[in-house]
């Protein structure tokens, strides 16, 4: 059964605090029990959520469904993200993400074997002045070439 660590228990706890409606609390707390939980959130997760924060499943849910940076399923230790926007796109991050994946043998939203990587499009970062670009867990990654974006996958430990 999940529960968050005493630490991120505290921290959610101080976010509650920190905003006049409990629901501005609500995208921080899915950011802290992600991170607990190996990069995604499950149904108990947002039951045990709404229990921490004496708000509604229901609209725990609500933000949590709408937000792609919130992972409905498990993600591997690497969660490589390709943009898959306009500017990304006009500067090749297909070509990118078409020859990372052959390379990795394994295919958009699929986990690899080992568990290790899980690779998706998302919508645009952020990061339109550097495309093409991906995220990796938490750091991004910019200005990528095939090459480039193989060997950043290929080094991670
Ligand atoms: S289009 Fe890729 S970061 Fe904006």
């Amino acid at each position: 059964m999940f529960k968050l660590s005493d630490e991120g228990l505290k921290k959610v706890q101080e976010e509650l605090k920190r905003y006049e409606s409990k629901n501005s609390a609500i995208i921080p707390a899915l950011y802290i029990a992600q991170k607990e939980n190996g990069g995604w959130i499950s149904e108990e997760i947002i039951g045990y959520l709404s229990e921490v924060m004496g708000l509604p499943a229901s609209k725990i849910n609500e933000v949590f469904k709408f937000y792609t940076m919130f992972n409905q399923k498990p993600v591997g230790q690497y969660h490589v993200q390709f943009c898959n926007n306009i500017s990304c796109v006009l500067n090749g991050s297909r070509e990118v993400a078409s020859e990372v994946l052959n390379k990795m043998h394994t295919k958009i939203n699929d986990i690899s074997l080992d568990g290790k990587y899980c690779f998706s499009f998302v919508e645009c970062l952020g990061s339109c002045g550097t495309a093409p670009m991906m995220q990796i867990n938490d750091e991004y990654y910019e200005n990528l070439t095939a090459e480039k974006a193989v060997e950043i996958i290929k080094g991670l430990k």
